[in-house]
């Protein structure tokens, strides 16, 4: 086993070297503060690796991603997204007689909880579907586990992959005011959605099979991608022995945020701007440019990938197909890939290694298919559910588990004297404006 040297302090530490099977390089400096009193200081995470783990694979310098070692071209083009959440959760692709089974049982629990579904009507019409779906995930909790926490891991996982699509299309159905559509068990993952989210009783509702391969492979291209913020979240989470849906639940707030799942969102509102602003796309390449101007091209860059994001590749090819099949002129495609094209060939972006990310083209798809923008994530969510719940599984697995705890480097105040209010002064510094209500 080879080591890595440290000189600090005019002392010479050795840590081990991890090398992973794709011939990847961790320095282990689990023993760093021991031996040294140091710690490894690292925000954002940029260089800090958190878990050895067998589940997906990415060289962002060479745009690989592979799901338990099959690339993901080949699985987009090949499995279905049930198929998907078997290889990840349980880490072999399955025979058919496991994937019939687990499709039955996806299906049998894909109906929630009478008083669950009550929740929704506590909810203001105009509430963020992300939002709902985080607070419904985590009642699962008051559900399925005892009060001292106990769960059925094996059942629970089931329930919340069957039952997230239900609240996410009930979330849809509440925001528009519609009557609540009952999951169907003929029908499979994503043809229930669909079915769930347009069907009205009025009518009968054919699926669309352009719609159903489309969501087919947009839930399989996000359904991994080891240890970005949401996963490592579920992670953390799940380090303290929460349950399963209260990690999950804390996952689909972190994916929320507009510099990750709610990218795809913030894409299409970025095109809508250009498009109302005359579609001259090259000024806001220059405005995400400018230093001074909080601008960014929303679905551009990546903390890992530093060539092309494969998962993009794949889209901006569906994006053409689907809109083609479904007939559709989205004159946001035509800006987006002008704005795709000016970005590429700047030097800004070509010295950054800046490129078109999943959510780039994500969200035109999602809009062709008749998803509203602000159920975008909602479907990011839904497709990495596998993904968080075979980190979890992992992590509550290891028989090393620890919880995540990070240390800090202190740049407060040193020690000082408590003062007693009548001796204080008012501070310069900036202070909290509280509104009088
Ligand atoms: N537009 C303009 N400039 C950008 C962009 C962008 N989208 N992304 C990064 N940059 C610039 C930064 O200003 C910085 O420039 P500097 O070195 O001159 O200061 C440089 O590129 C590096 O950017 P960082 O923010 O340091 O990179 P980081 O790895 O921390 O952030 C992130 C990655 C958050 C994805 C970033 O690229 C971003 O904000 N992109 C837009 C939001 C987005 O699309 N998020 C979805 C990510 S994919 C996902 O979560 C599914």
């Amino acid at each position: 086993m080879s080591t890595a040297k440290l000189i600090f302090d005019g002392k010479e530490f050795e840590f081990p070297v991890v090398v992973g099977t794709e011939d990847e390089v961790g320095v282990d400096c689990t023993k760093l503060r021991a031996t040294t009193g140091a710690i490894a200081l690292d925000p954002g995470y940029g260089n800090t690796g958190s878990c050895l783990s067998t589940i997906t694979f990415i060289d962002g310098e060479k745009g690989i991603l592979r799901y338990r070692g099959y690339p993901i071209e080949q699985v987009a083009e090949q499995a279905s997204f049930e198929e998907v959440c078997y290889l990840l959760i349980y880490g072999h692709l399955p025979t058919q007689a496991e994937l019939d089974d687990f499709r039955a049982l996806l299906t049998h629990h894909s109906l929630i909880h009478e008083s669950l579904r009550h929740f929704f009507e506590g909810f203001p019409p105009n509430a963020h579907p992300m939002m709902v779906l985080s607070a419904m995930v985590a009642s699962l909790s008051a559900f399925y586990t005892g009060a001292d926490g106990d769960e059925d891991v094996d059942l629970n996982i089931i329930r919340l992959l069957a039952k997230a699509k239900t609240i996410a299309a009930l979330s849809y159905k509440k925001s528009v005011g519609q009557p609540f559509i009952y999951p169907r068990n003929d029908l499979s993952y994503t043809q229930d959605f669909l079915h769930m989210m347009f069907a009205v009783p009025t009518e009968p509702y054919e699926i669309s099979p352009v719609l159903d391969r489309a969501l087919n492979l947009l839930l399989i291209l996000h359904a991994d991608h080891e240890q970005n913020c949401s996963t490592s979240t579920v992670r953390m989470v799940g380090s303290s022995k929460a349950n399963l849906f209260s990690a999950i639940s804390a996952g689909i707030s972190a994916l929320w945020g507009p510099l990750h799942g709610g990218a795809n969102q913030k894409v299409i509102e970025m095109l809508r701007m250009i498009q109302a602003d005359g579609g001259d796309f090259g000024k806001y390449v220059n405005m995400a440019k400018d230093k001074d101007d909080p601008f960014r091209l929303m679905g551009f860059g990546h903390r890992v990938y530093k060539n092309f994001d494969p998962r993009a590749t794949i889209l901006k090819e569906a994006a053409d197909a689907v809109l083609e099949e479904l007939g559709t002129d989205d004159p946001q495609l035509a800006i987006a890939k002008n704005l795709e094209q000016v970005a590429l060939e700047d030097p800004f972006f070509v010295d950054r290694r800046l490129y078109p990310n999943v959510d780039f083209y994500s969200g035109i798809i999602y809009r062709a298919m008749g998803i509203p923008t602000n159920m975008f994530t909602v479907m990011f969510a839904l497709g990495r559910l596998p993904g968080w719940i075979s980190q979890w599984k992992e992590l509550t697995e290891d028989p090393h588990m620890r919880i995540s705890r990070p240390r800090q480097v202190y740049t407060g105040a040193k020690e000082r004297p408590f003062v007693p209010i009548a001796q204080r002064k008012e501070v310069t510094e900036e202070k909290p404006e509280f509104v009088t209500v």
